[in-house]
């Protein structure tokens, strides 16, 4: 039996790592750590929450007496570090809330790592990361294992200095690591701040859909649950030390995305062809928007035989059908807190 601890199991992709891990990992405890801010939701995994060897824990890792305590107490085998502040608009108004969280946070739990890991042997340590740690792509090329770091917001310098130190603690004490840098994931329970469960409510409530700049900028999209498969493959086969780059090869400038959305969307709701397009609104640019991102995700495919299992047409089908019957989840994290967020983010963007 193992004792895994996974970081921000109660965010987006968090609750989809720990449904996995809980489901096909019945001999192991899987302890879920989270802090619940906005982004954080138990609801996300109502459907898991009585398995018996699924255990929540409410705290925050930025919190070192309270890490060093808990890594005491329970002496995890791994740790799957997902906690995060993840949205690049909150990072430009707030930046110091992510070198918190993403920087602090992560040495936090290297340190506890370190204290009572006597040995490698058996324990692991996976950072989950970004691929905007390279920076971004012009219209040619994708990103490689050794593209250099290159962050351009506060959100992505964040991920990649506490990428720096999960491979300076592998480099310096020895401890087993990997890291994966991955793309822009889509699926269920994702938030509402971004791109494609931000569209999906506005098209359900007929508000404007806010395109920033001229919708040229491109995003490389994968579904979330393939995501969850390959950070399981990476965790039990990847290679101490080394990163994994994860991606769908599924590149959409962000203008034809949302018309794409509007398209599905009109159908599902029975609204007539083109309705919803007419509520896209061009909006002021995000500073430092990064221009493209594309990953190669070559190296996880050809040595760890890892490969998505949908298409983007049938992974977005499936997310707006569990967005379609799932408003009531919509509705309860967009009141409160949110309404003013996105007064805040949008008002003085047209
Ligand atoms: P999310 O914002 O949906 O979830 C983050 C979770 O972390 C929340 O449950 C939140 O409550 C928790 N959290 C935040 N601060 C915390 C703290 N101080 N202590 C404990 N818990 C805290 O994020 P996500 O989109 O699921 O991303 C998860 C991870 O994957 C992040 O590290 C992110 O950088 C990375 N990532 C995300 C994407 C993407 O497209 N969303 C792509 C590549 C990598
Ligand atoms: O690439 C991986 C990253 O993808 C993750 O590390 C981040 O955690 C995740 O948030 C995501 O970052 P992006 O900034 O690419 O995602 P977002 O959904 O915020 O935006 C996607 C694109 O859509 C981007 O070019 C900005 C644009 N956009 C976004 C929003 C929220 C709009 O045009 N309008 C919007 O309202």
């Amino acid at each position: 039996m193992r004792k895994l601890l996974i970081t921000g199991g109660a965010g987006f992709i968090g609750s989809h790592v720990v449904r996995r891990f809980v489901k096909q990992y019945p001999n192991d405890q899987i302890f879920n750590l989270d802090k619940l801010t906005y982004a954080g939701n138990l609801e996300n995994l109502k459907d898991i929450d009585q398995s018996g060897n699924y255990h929540f824990i409410k705290g925050d890792i930025t919190d070192t007496a309270f890490i060093q305590s808990l890594f005491e107490t329970h002496q995890f085998d791994g740790v799957i570090h997902l906690a995060a502040e993840s949205h690049v608009d909150r990072s430009i108004s707030n930046p110091m809330e992510f070198v918190l969280t993403n920087v602090i946070g992560t040495v936090n739990l290297l340190n506890a790592a370190r204290q009572i890991w006597k040995t490698a042997e058996g324990k692991r340590f996976y950072h989950v990361s970004t691929d905007e740690v390279y920076g971004q792509l012009g219209h040619e090329g994708k990103f490689v294992e050794t593209t250099p770091y290159d962050p351009n917001s506060p959100y992505s310098a964040s991920k990649a200095s506490s990428d720096h130190f999960v491979r300076a603690y592998h480099h310096t004490y020895g401890l087993p690591v990997v890291i994966s840098n991955c793309s822009n994931n889509y699926g269920s329970h994702h938030f509402p701040e971004k791109l494609i469960p931000l569209m999906i409510n506005n098209i359900l409530q007929k508000k404007p859909l806010p395109v920033y700049g001229k919708g040229e900028n491109v995003r490389d999209w994968l579904f979330v649950e393939d995501h969850a498969t390959a950070i399981d493959v990476i965790f039990h086969q990847g290679q101490l030390g080394d990163t994994y780059n994860i991606g769908g090869n599924n590149e959409w400038k962000n203008i034809d995305l949302v018309k794409h959305l509007c398209r599905l969307m009109d159908q599902k709701l029975n609204r007539a062809e083109g309705e919803s397009e007419q509520l896209i609104t061009y909006v002021t640019d995000r500073a430092g928007h990064d221009f493209r991102y594309a990953i190669d995700s070559s190296k996880l495919m050809s040595e760890l035989h890892w490969k998505p299992s949908v298409t983007f047409e049938q992974g977005l089908e499936k997310t707006v059908d569990w967005y379609l019957a799932n408003q009531e989840w919509l509705n309860h994290v967009t009141s409160g807190a949110y309404q003013q967020y996105y007064q805040n983010m949008y008002s003085n963007r047209s």
